[in-house]
């Protein structure tokens, strides 16, 4: 079937849904995907027209750049369905804003913004019933742009694909999570990639991770590159410390820190509720030291897989210490706050929710 919308978006569907096929006790986190995807090519310096085919395997030939030199950003978003069945996407326009930023860095040309929106809510539209109504769950949005010329010279791309691919969420991380403070590997460095979403930026981190995995933590938290002094993000997740009531947070204004929209949002909701929030450079001593003398209370992530993680112990070289379970966390108080937003079970009066309709 093909369908057209203002935008001449051609939508050709999967003739039979795969959905009886899925298991939705069973969700691992971004491992089934949804019926449709979006797809729109870049080509002779323009945009070709868009179109949502049936989710399916493409083929690249290896000599398309992405392969060589890495040249891919992408989002992390989510929609939710609410009790009533209307579904939402939060704050989407921070997302397309984001990727042309991290698109621009890699020299990549900009999105137009009626693809990025377009693309998103038809799919979602499509895919509603992949929705999952679980505590928790959504379905997580990965928008995707990769080089696709074929051409092994290192230069940018003159050839893109931009992609968008959904699948039914529940957690992101199961069970306990350590993190281990990192003083040898570096994530990011200044007039660097880290502030935008590049594919390379993660993969870079998956052998230092591997390493704190081996010790029993399953993230890192990153240092900067000169000093490994000031604390920046976890790669997944920005990270916040709450030493005694006031919550501490990276400044995402360096360029090696991802300017992440669950951590802009928690600032947000926290300085609304009466929180004292700083955002500024952390350092590792005074996290650590606040670790020994009580006055840190607790270390949560935020991120829009993770949404809002508290984390149970902190390593930094030879020291451990466990973190308290507080009674009224501000994780746990954040993301109540959050979460009631992003599943329209309150009011939203900063206008976050955007619903899909
Ligand atoms: C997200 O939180 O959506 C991210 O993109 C992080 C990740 C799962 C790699």
């Amino acid at each position: 079937m093909t369908a057209e919308t203002d935008l001449k978006l051609h939508i050709e569907k999967r003739p039979e849904s795969k959905l009886p096929q899925v298991d939705f006790s069973k969700l691992v986190f971004g491992q089934v995907f949804t019926d449709h995807m979006f797809l729109a090519d870049y080509k002779n310096n323009k945009w070709e027209e868009p179109k949502i085919i049936p989710y399916q395997a493409l083929a690249y030939e290896p000599s398309a750049k992405v392969f060589h030199y890495g040249q891919a950003v992408f989002e992390g978003m989510k929609a939710y369905k609410d009790k009533d069945g209307n579904v939402f996407l939060f704050r989407p326009e921070e997302n397309f804003e984001r990727i042309n930023r991290s698109a621009q860095r890699l020299g990549m040309p900009p999105i137009p913004k009626e693809y990025f929106m377009e693309g998103l809510k038809q799919l979602v539209k499509l895919d509603k019933e992949w929705i999952p109504t679980g505590e928790g769950e959504s379905l997580y949005l990965r928008p995707v742009y990769i080089a696709i010329e074929n051409a092994v010279a290192a230069s940018p791309s003159t050839d893109y694909r931009f992609m968008i691919i959904a699948s039914p969420a529940g957690k992101y991380y199961v069970g306990d999570v350590k993190v281990k403070i990192e003083d040898k590997y570096s994530r990011a460095c200044d007039g660097g990639v880290g502030f935008a979403k590049a594919a390379g930026n993660y993969a870079a981190q998956f052998y230092p991770t591997e390493l704190a995995k081996e010790e029993g933590f399953q993230q890192i938290i990153w240092t900067d590159s000169k000093e490994h002094k000031y604390l920046e993000e976890a790669g997944t997740m920005n990270m916040f410390f709450r030493l005694g009531d006031t919550l501490v947070t990276a400044p995402t204004d360096s360029s090696r820190i991802l300017p992440g929209i669950t951590r802009k949002s928690i600032i947000q909701l926290a300085e609304d509720n009466g929180v004292k929030v700083e955002v500024r450079p952390v350092t590792v001593e005074e996290v650590i030291e606040g670790a020994k003398n009580g006055n840190l209370k607790e270390i949560f992530g935020a991120g829009t897989a993770a949404t809002v993680l508290p984390i149970r112990g902190v390593k930094y070289k030879d020291f451990y210490s466990d973190l308290p379970q507080l009674e009224d966390s501000y994780a746990d108080r954040f993301k109540k706050l959050l979460m009631d937003i992003q599943y329209n079970k309150t009011e939203d009066p900063y206008g976050w929710r955007y619903p899909v309709k």
